[in-house]
């Protein structure tokens, strides 16, 4: 029997880096991928069974952290859908927000979560947020924390009332753009107009533009309000929620959903749950 290899943490994120970057035939009967990366003279070798979602064979030692890494994000790289994949995440407090009311939310969760955050940006083709989440918290949306590439990031607002000072937009990539309604008047070039509809966009709008532009995996990373009108609109995949063991009492909620009667109407969703920090981190299943 040959000895399996050891393998640091590092160097697991490098095969998921190296897996974004695996292509494969998504018609190909064969539901098995072969995945390799060569560090320091190392060659890391891995196969993954689309079908079942697991490793079917690999040269190395997994842990604990590794099973963590690597069953959270290969299922997202290489699912089985034929429209854009969309992951949303939400960190929140024990008592359901994402924010204070003043919209305060640096940090709600571990730094453990935040590496987590800058991994799901650097699998993802485009991140996506609210006008609000932009306005209130001026998020950089890199991967600073890690290595990896940052996506195109693309900020919802109707009104086009961000100007280019917030810090999305000022990244040296500039690979920050917005949607805003295609009534405005406008020659700047960071710009995409939808139609609107009693004042919103229609998610399929936005996914046909995603389409457009070949963007495959999306990633909705907040804040409340945008992550619930994906909800809403069944088009979310998967929904990371990693829950801090804080309470705030009041602020702003991470679902706004319709209300239901009765608790038999409440979907149970298949989740997976694992220790990020002192949070806890859901891994739900929602297609
Ligand atoms: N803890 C976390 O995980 C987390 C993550 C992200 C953000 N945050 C925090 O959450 C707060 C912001 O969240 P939020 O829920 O209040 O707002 P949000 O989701 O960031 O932004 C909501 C706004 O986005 C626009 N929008 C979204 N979908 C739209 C659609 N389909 N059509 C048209 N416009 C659309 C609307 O802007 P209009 O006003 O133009 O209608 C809407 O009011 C901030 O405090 C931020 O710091 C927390």
């Amino acid at each position: 029997m040959v000895n399996k290899l050891s393998i640091t943490k590092k160097s697991s994120w490098s095969l998921v880096l190296a897996a974004k970057e695996t292509v494969y035939d998504e018609q190909e009967h064969s539901y098995l991928i072969s995945i390799e990366k060569t560090i320091r003279g190392v060659k890391y070798i891995l196969v993954y069974d689309r079908n079942s979602e697991t490793i079917s064979k690999c040269n190395f030692i997994i842990d604990d952290y590794n099973e963590m890494l690597f069953s959270t994000f290969l299922p997202i790289i290489f699912n089985n859908h034929h429209k854009p994949f969309f992951i949303a995440h939400l960190a929140q407090t024990l008592d359901g927000f994402i924010a204070t009311d003043s919209g305060e939310s640096k940090y709600i969760s571990s730094r453990e979560n935040l590496t987590h955050i800058h991994m799901i940006r650097a699998i993802s083709d485009v991140i996506i947020v609210g006008y609000k989440t932009v306005a209130l918290d001026n998020p950089k949306l890199t991967t600073r924390l890690i290595k990896g590439p940052s996506p195109m990031r693309i900020i919802i607002d109707k009104d086009n009332r961000l100007s280019n000072k917030y810090n999305v937009f000022k990244n040296s990539d500039s690979n920050g753009y917005k949607i805003i309604g295609d009534k405005i008047k406008t020659n700047k070039d960071n710009i995409f107009q939808l139609p609107l509809d009693k004042g919103r966009f229609n998610e399929q709008d936005i996914i046909l533009l995603l389409n457009k532009l070949r963007k495959k995996i999306i990633f909705i990373e907040g804040g409340g309000v945008t992550v619930s009108d994906f909800y809403n609109s069944n088009i979310l995949n998967r929904l990371h929620l990693c829950i801090s063991p804080s309470i705030l009492g009041k602020g702003r909620p991470s679902f706004i959903t319709k209300t239901k009667q009765s608790l038999d109407e409440a979907k149970c969703h298949k989740t997976k749950y694992s220790k990020m920090g002192q949070d806890i981190l859901c891994d739900i299943k929602l297609s």
